[in-house]
């Protein structure tokens, strides 16, 4: 089609594995202080048997994990082998409904059917496994290094039909890993987790909901994890039936309002609940509580529900709904709940907000999050730069990497050795030669050229999220 951009060619074919490779270094070098893998995760399979997938969120999962060695760099690729993937794959056909599509097949086939856990959205790096995370199911742990599938994991505490959300928030002071995970059904409500540095869930608590909302995030804020509950309600007979899809049944009712609703993270009781003005967001970049008190979060704030359409029309590989978002900033009282208002910090369409690992849930001077070049057509193009904000001046940080190269969500390290210095990991797709490469940044330096490219066997198709474990 006459208006079909580069990035579409990079999931236009489901993506290719490879076995653990040497990767060659082609610009620069890699940091002494930069010890420890990358690992990435993504739909990695938008069509089987010449049909395609209702939405990018139901493409299969595949990892991508990179080493950074003494003796150089390595890189691993592989499909989580889902039981729902290895069905499909033996069958050569789509079989099983999910987020954005239903099961195939006569509608008396499809009542009661599972959906697919796609394994497809994040990964949690802990001490002797990863996990793949999917919002809707148990998490799949792999191997750290080889990516083969172990199985679904219950982290010993997740009861049958217990979610594990895509994303976790990991304390790194006391090692804490909160997360939580919807229960759908009669008495819906958000169950939430607390899990020791190894994942072992250790403590749970739970707050009921009206209805199925869409709760993809939440924030890490001091002593708080807060949610915020935006204005979608889920109709979820037809999804239970099976004559719609999860997707489908989602309607945007702003009269609803935004709830919040204040956790204590030691007690995973509710503090506080209230009611703000509607917005949606899929992610926030981080939260805390300042000095007087109040609790501050900022996120990636849409105003409607049209970013899921988008998102919709990402697999067929031509998108026209624009759905701009930019970077906000809520502030309220914890204790009450009193809502003091939202406020645009910087005002470009962004998405995959982060702060460097050591400060979530406290103070970050930067914002690091993945923004439209000047002059994109964001009805068109999905996001094609990296960003960092600064806090303090006020100032925005970007790259330029010139047209039709697409970098994944910015992923903070700090280095080995100087604690001061912090290095950006983003796995770029270069639709101009139609290959993937690994760009290493100086953490205050998006707007120079990179430390360190390396360059990946096959094209890696564009992801949601990833993490970094150092070595
Ligand atoms: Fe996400």
């Amino acid at each position: 089609m006459s208006n079909k951009k580069a990035w579409a060619n990079a999931i236009a074919q489901p993506a290719t594995e490879f076995p653990l490779t040497p990767l060659s270094v082609i610009y620069g070098k890699i940091p002494a202080g930069l010890r420890g893998s990358l690992y990435r995760n993504s739909p990695g399979r938008l069509e089987r048997g010449g049909i395609k997938v209702g939405h990018w969120f139901d493409g299969d999962g595949a990892i991508l994990a990179v080493n950074f060695t003494d003796d150089g760099a390595t890189g691993v690729y592989r499909y989580v082998q889902t039981a729902g993937y290895q069905a499909e794959t033996a069958k050569g056909k789509l079989i099983y409904g999910n987020y954005g599509m239903t099961a195939r097949g006569a509608f008396w086939n499809r009542w009661l059917k599972p959906v697919k856990n796609a394994a497809n959205t994040s990964v949690l790096a802990l001490p002797d496994k990863l996990l793949a995370l999917w919002e809707g199911g148990k998490p799949h742990a792999l191997d750290l290094q080889t990516l083969s599938t172990w199985g679904l994991d219950d982290l010993e505490g997740l009861s049958k039909g217990q979610a594990y959300s895509a994303h976790p928030k990991i304390d790194e002071q006391t090692g804490d890993i909160f997360n939580f995970g919807i229960s759908i059904g009669k008495n819906p409500q958000v169950n939430i987790y607390r899990s020791d540095a190894t994942g072992k869930i250790v403590q749970t608590g739970a707050f009921p909901l009206t209805n199925v909302p869409l709760i993809h995030d939440f924030v890490l804020a001091g002593q708080y994890l807060v949610f915020f509950i935006p204005p979608v309600e889920l109709n979820i007979l037809p999804v239970i039936l099976g004559f719609s899809c999860y997707c489908d049944s989602l309607k945007w009712k702003p009269q609803l309002g935004t709830q919040i609703v204040v956790i204590d993270r030691e007690t995973l009781s509710v503090v506080s609940r209230s009611q703000a003005e509607p917005w949606f967001q899929w992610h926030f970049a981080n939260g805390y509580v300042d000095e007087g008190g109040t609790l501050v979060v900022d996120m990636a704030r849409y105003e409607d529900l049209q970013t899921n359409q988008f998102l919709k029309e990402v697999p067929t590989g031509v998108t026209h709904t624009p759905a701009k978002s930019n970077l906000s900033r809520v502030q309220l009282n914890p204790q009450t709940g009193r809502f003091m208002g939202i406020e645009t910090i910087l005002d470009r369409n962004c998405d995959f907000p982060s702060v460097p690992p050591q400060n979530v849930g406290q103070n970050s001077r930067h914002t690091y999050l993945s923004i439209s070049r000047p002059g994109t057509d964001i009805s068109q193009e999905i996001l094609n730069a990296i960003a960092c904000f600064d806090h303090e001046n006020g100032t925005l940080m970007e790259t330029d990497l010139g047209e039709n190269l697409y970098p994944s969500e910015p992923i903070y390290v700090r280095d080995a050795h100087n604690h001061q210095q912090g290095w950006i990991l983003t796995v770029v797709y270069d639709g101009n030669t139609h290959c993937s490469q690994v760009w290493v940044f100086d953490s205050q330096g998006l707007d120079q050229e990179p430390i360190c490219k390396l360059t990946l066997p096959e094209v890696i198709p564009h992801s949601f999220h990833g993490t970094w474990k150092a070595a």
